[in-house]
């Protein structure tokens, strides 16, 4: 059944038929998707790279910091997960007896793929006095075989914490990695994998909308294919979280920013009286966009599609999560 042959099994015979209108449908899928959570205990969580339409129906909405964290404490029992894969798969391991829902099950990140466990294997064989830390957008079977987990607000807090005779592989993400190296200054071994959304911002594009906006502020994910080439110039390297709540304490009335254009939703809807300038407007990512408000509502409906993780890689997986979230 699709979503509008739903509503229509689910409407009271007094209801006028119909939803002609884009507006008219999401409004009533809205709604029904609030009656859902209370029915099913569950919350929203969303990433802040979601459209709006999903941000408007989720409990909570931020980075990937702050969405491991809501979900850990939450006492509702369905997580109705609005991002991709890896970031359901942390709260399904944070929250072992809750059911974790992702609106679509190709929801997945292009970097995530770009490392195996097996490579991991292969560093620690040449270097086994070594310490491996993963970004979080990693799968869960990659963090099975690390030390330490960070996402884009905590990398250096983490890395500083670490012996520093040890030498680091951080893994996939090679401009996080640069960023946490030239920060902290540590024998990091870089893995060579990258965000293809944030690759496509270009320090050329960059310095134009500088010359351009030469009052914006510009703000830059530590993601970014540019950050070795601006990392210098920008003013602050945040996460998306970190972003919206930097636009908040700025007396600025302009930003340029860096990151997935997504973000910018978020931005002007929160803050309608600043101007946003994306670095990119081709920096996209397509599994964040696979879902929508239709899909939402079908896996609120359906009690679909479950993320679930092998209990004995989660039980490895778990363990640099959690010295993450212990550390900061
Ligand atoms: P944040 O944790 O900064 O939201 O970033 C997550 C991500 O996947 C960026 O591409």
């Amino acid at each position: 059944m699709t979503p509008v042959e739903i509503l229509e099994s689910m409407k009271a015979p007094s209801q006028t038929n119909g939803y002609s209108k884009p507006g008219q449908l999401h409004a009533l899928l809205k709604q029904k998707i609030f009656q859902l959570k209370q029915e099913r205990q569950a919350i929203i969580l969303a990433h802040n790279y979601q459209e709006g339409a999903i941000q408007d129906v989720a409990d909570f909405c931020g980075d990937s910091l702050g969405l491991a964290r809501t979900a850990q404490k939450t006492d509702a029992k369905v997580i109705l997960f609005c991002g991709v894969h890896f970031m359901a798969e942390t709260a399904a391991m944070l929250c072992p007896e809750k059911t974790v829902l992702i609106p679509d099950l190709a929801a997945g990140c292009s970097l995530a793929d770009m490392i195996i466990p097996e490579q991991i294997k292969t560093w620690r064989a040449k270097h086994p006095d070594g310490l491996v830390v993963c970004y979080v957008n990693t799968s869960a079977a990659v963090k099975a075989e690390c030390d330490y987990c960070v996402t884009s607000t905590n990398g250096i807090k983490v890395i500083e914490h670490l012996p520093a005779e040890k030498p680091i592989l951080f893994v996939p993400d090679y401009y996080l990695g640069s960023y946490l190296k030239a920060k902290t200054k540590r024998n990091i071994h870089l893995w060579k994998g990258y965000c293809p959304a944030h690759a496509a911002i270009l320090p050329e594009k960059v310095d134009q909308l500088r010359e351009e906006h030469p009052q914006a502020e510009f703000l830059m994910h530590p993601e970014c294919g540019c950050t070795t080439k601006q990392m210098n110039l920008a003013d602050q390297v945040l996460s998306t979280e970190g972003m919206v709540q930097y636009v908040n304490r700025s007396s600025s009335k302009e930003f340029i920013i860096a990151t997935e254009t997504g973000l910018l939703n978020r931005l002007r809807t929160q803050y309608p009286e600043k101007d946003f300038y994306p670095a990119s407007e081709h920096a996209t990512c397509h599994h964040m966009q696979r879902n929508t408000l239709e899909k939402a509502f079908m896996a609120l409906v359906k009690m679909e599609h479950i993320v679930k993780v092998d209990p004995e890689i989660a039980a490895r997986a778990v363990v640099p999560i959690q010295r993450m979230l212990e550390l900061i």
